[in-house]
């Protein structure tokens, strides 16, 4: 397994693999790495030659008051579970590598972003755009695995891929879950024993909707109105927002006809933590029961 922390080197070594017609898969990551990314690893293995896991905490994608020095880290173990998983190389970049003095260009997408997780985290997707766009020329990755737990994530990078011509498939994965249910996430490590019991609220909703939708329900208010009486007596949770919308336009729907997006966010003590459902189920949420 080779390690590469300069961006330079990174698209030299790409463009290089790519000349002698190796397919490379790419599975960007932020590190404190857990089944979920793991399982992203297994998916690029199948599709490519080369896999390449990014590991970057990057800056642009947390506001002012959010948990960017805080947000885990451990490269010695990451660097072990890749070498495990079958990881080809490990790109790890500085943050003053990615964005020397005077970086000033952006990806902005005016649609899509603007609701869910992009209404309580202004400038979130901007800084989650522009790395990914920039790993993907660093990495000339042919085919790139993203998963479903940041449902609004991979539909917004799907959408930059096709309106600037990334030459690059996405390959979307299930969520991981713990044994209990609750979505593998490296911000789980900041719950107390208590806050992780509680956490369990997220899938539980969830359950509520995909139970009512199985009875026949098909009233997104009715539903999220039972989701949240289920949320609120949870001493440490505070809602962000619990939406049904439309899988491809991410648009609040008032009846379930299409495909839709069952997403919620809350706050468990100062954790932000996400979860959703595909309804229809379609075996992308994993949800237990
Ligand atoms: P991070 O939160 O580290 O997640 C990296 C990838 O792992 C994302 O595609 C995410 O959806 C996926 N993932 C996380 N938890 C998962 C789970 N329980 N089951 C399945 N997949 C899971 O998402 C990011 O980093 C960053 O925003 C990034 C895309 C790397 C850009 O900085």
């Amino acid at each position: 397994m080779n390690i590469i922390a300069s961006p330079e080197d990174m698209q030299k070594t790409a463009l290089a693999l790519r000349r002698a017609g190796k397919r490379i898969g790419l599975v960007p990551t932020m590190g404190f790495l857990h089944e979920g990314h793991l399982a992203l690893v297994k998916l690029a293995r199948r599709q490519a030659d080369v896999v390449v896991l990014s590991i970057f905490v990057n800056p642009t994608q947390f506001g002012p008051n959010e948990d960017f020095s805080r947000y885990p880290r451990d490269f010695e173990r990451d660097r072990t579970l890749c070498a495990t998983a079958g990881v080809d190389i490990i790109f790890n970049p500085a943050p003053e590598a990615m964005y020397p003095a005077g970086y000033s260009v952006y990806v902005e997408e005016n649609g899509l972003s603007k609701g869910l997780c992009g209404a309580s985290r202004p400038g979130h997707f901007r800084g989650v755009l522009t790395v990914v766009a920039k790993l993907f020329n660093l990495t000339q990755a042919d085919v790139a695995v993203f998963g479903q737990k940041d449902a609004q994530q991979v539909r917004l990078i799907q959408q930059m891929a096709r309106d600037l011509n990334f030459p690059v498939t996405i390959v979307l994965a299930p969520i991981i879950r713990e044994a209990d249910g609750l979505a593998m996430s490296s911000r789980n490590t900041y719950l107390s024993p208590a806050e992780r019991r509680e956490a369990l609220c997220l899938q539980q909703a969830l359950q509520t909707a995909r139970r009512l939708y199985r009875a026949g329900e098909r009233d997104a208010r009715r539903i999220i109105a039972a989701m949240k009486a289920g949320i609120e007596p949870v001493p440490a949770a505070r809602v962000d927002y619990i939406a049904i919308v439309d899988a491809d336009t991410l648009q609040r729907v008032q009846r379930i006809e299409t495909s839709v997006l069952v997403a919620l966010a809350v706050y468990i003590g100062k954790t932000h933590l996400i979860d959703n459902l595909t309804l229809p189920e379609n075996g992308s949420s994993n949800l237990p029961g």
